[in-house]
């Protein structure tokens, strides 16, 4: 990937220009009534809207020029063909190839990875099969019922979202349960809802070295050999999903119970790997391929539509027009489906951990915002909680709001009332409410004069918020697998754009390393003196109060 600082290109400075000019996006509207015409799109059973941006036509040429002057069809081309533009770990970022479902080849260091893809996708075939038809039996020879997912980061995230979001799919027979935090409480409520004999544990880490994971992992052994007293037993309970094949070793699980992945697979870009394997039993592996077809057919789009109609290209310079020219330092996920509530997280991660970077790609300090903020969550829940900031507040949160047209669960009305609350929403953030039109109701609700000066700067919407909205026929398998991977590129987008690694997170390490050496200090009688005041009085004072 060429290392082309953005700020540098006469597209970056063309928006700069642009940005000083206020454009209302009602106004575009206004003058224009074909804009939804010109500003949506739509790929199979997905509709990307993305006419509420504070977007016009120069505008719009602007970004698709930038991607073009950061030389962003090279970078595609660079990822897709397995080039190792992970460069501080000198990897290839592949989690394409796991969904690859042309099989074409896709070489790292000349040799083609799909023949071990589909070695370990057919093995985690046949052992979800197993699993699901209860042929697979634990250590009293009664068939699995309870599936928990141990794992954190990306090994927790990837399965628990998906397996949410394809809860009408979920095996009648199996119950899924997801263990990440390191907080003992996490894995106690868990155990206390499975039955040894019926249980299966998916230890889910890549490094297969991550404290939170392991620990939960002994933890859970631990509690399986108090019930079932052999450590032979271990294996019919145990699977390892990992690239470290002597961790697990280490750890007790058969290697033939090791679903294993590779390293250019990154964490939070997993769960089209062994990490799956979890999602593949809770919804069977035929809802498994499904949503690995969903993901290669917007791969196919993203490597091959032109700019101006391709989806995450798209998301991903709205979200650039935003963020560095519109000044946002937040973007929300707001999914109006009950079933897609961890999308939001799934995403923080992704975005935060692939974007969080303040250095370019050339070891310099980047002189413009790179990722911003992801929050979010399903509407309308959040409507009646932080929706308020979003229409009042004086930071600028572009939305995007996404939703099904089918339901899963057609009870009543609840799903035409949900979509009108979506609608309604991404109209009043666009128009708002004037000081006129507040003043003009509040007369006709027969207020006085008094009142109305009082209260009506209160109840004014200055509107101009953008919002795209991403209408999808029905979350199912394969609409699901093409979302994520559309969010997935929009990030590589952003990053190859900013210029900046987005594939490593060395800003975890300091954390971690630290928690090592504090933790024996937890342990130690004595109280330590040896960190700044505010820590030490911390660990003191919470060595003194675990005292009974
Ligand atoms: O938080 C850092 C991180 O490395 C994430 O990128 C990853 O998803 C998570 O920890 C878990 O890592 P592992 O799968 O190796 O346990």
């Amino acid at each position: 990937m060429k290392n082309i600082n953005p700020s540098s290109t006469a597209a970056w400075k063309a928006l700069d220009e642009a940005s000083k000019t206020s454009t209302s996006i009602s106004n575009l509207f206004e003058s224009d009534p074909g804009r939804f015409d010109k500003y949506h799109i739509r790929f199979k059973d997905i509709l990307l809207d993305y006419s509420k941006n504070r977007i016009d036509e120069k505008i719009f040429r602007s970004l698709i020029d930038l991607a073009d002057q950061t030389e962003l069809k090279a970078a595609i081309s660079a990822m897709f063909e397995g080039k190792l533009i992970n460069g501080t770990e000198n990897r290839a970022v592949l989690h394409t190839a796991l969904r690859n479902r042309s099989n074409t080849p896709v070489y790292v260091d000349g040799k083609d990875v799909m023949p071990e893809v589909n070695r370990v996708l057919e093995k985690m075939r046949i052992f979800s099969e197993k699993v699901a038809k209860g042929v697979w039996k634990g250590y009293t020879g009664k068939p699995i019922r309870s599936l928990v997912n141990i794992g954190i980061g990306g090994s927790d995230l990837g399965p628990v979202m998906v397996t949410e979001a394809l809860k009408p799919y979920q095996h009648p027979h199996l119950k899924t349960y997801f263990v990440s935090n390191v907080d003992g409480s996490h894995i106690t409520e868990v155990l206390k809802q499975v039955n040894p004999e019926t249980t299966l544990f998916f230890i889910a880490s890549k490094t297969f070295t991550t404290q939170e994971t392991m620990t939960n992992a002994h933890t859970a052994r631990d509690w399986f050999l108090e019930n079932a007293h052999d450590k032979n037993e271990v294996a019919k309970h145990f699977v390892a999903l990992s690239t470290n094949g002597n961790a697990v070793r280490e750890f007790g699980i058969d290697l033939n119970n090791m679903f294993e992945f590779w390293d250019w697979v990154g964490g939070r870009y997993s769960l089209w790997s062994a990490i799956g394997l979890t999602i593949a039993c809770a919804v069977g592996y035929d809802n498994f391929r499904k949503l690995l077809e969903g993901a290669h057919a917007m791969d196919t789009h993203f490597r091959e539509a032109p700019f101006d109609k391709n989806l995450p290209v798209l998301l991903a310079l709205i979200g650039i027009w935003n963020t560095n020219f519109l000044g946002a330092a937040s973007e929300t996920i707001l999914p109006y489906d009950q079933y897609m509530h961890r999308f939001p997280a799934y995403f923080q991660q992704g975005n935060m951990e692939s974007n969080g970077k303040c250095i370019d790609r050339e070891g310099n300090r980047v002189s413009y915002a790179t990722g911003p903020v992801i929050w979010g969550e399903p509407g309308t829940n959040g409507q009646h909680a932080f929706y308020q900031l979003i229409h009042q507040g004086t930071q600028l949160v572009p939305c995007d709001f996404i939703a099904p047209a089918q339901t899963h669960n057609p009870v009543g009305d609840h799903h035409v009332k949900l979509m009108s609350n979506f609608f309604a929403q991404t109209e009043a953030l666009m128009n708002g409410k004037s000081l006129e039109m507040v003043k003009e109701e509040m007369r006709k609700e027969g207020k006085s004069p008094e009142i109305i000066d009082k209260i009506a700067p209160h109840r004014v919407f200055e509107g101009n918020k953008p919002t795209n909205s991403i209408l999808v026929k029905k979350i199912n398998p394969s609409t699901l697998g093409a979302l994520i991977a559309m969010y997935e590129h929009k990030i590589f987008v952003q990053g190859a754009i900013w210029n900046i690694y987005s594939f490593d997170q060395w800003g975890v390490e300091l954390g971690k390393v630290l928690a090592k050496t504090i933790l024996p200090e937890l342990e130690a009688p004595e109280k330590v003196s040896g960190h700044d005041s505010s820590t030490n009085g911390l660990i003191n004072a919470f060595k003194e109060f675990r005292q009974d």
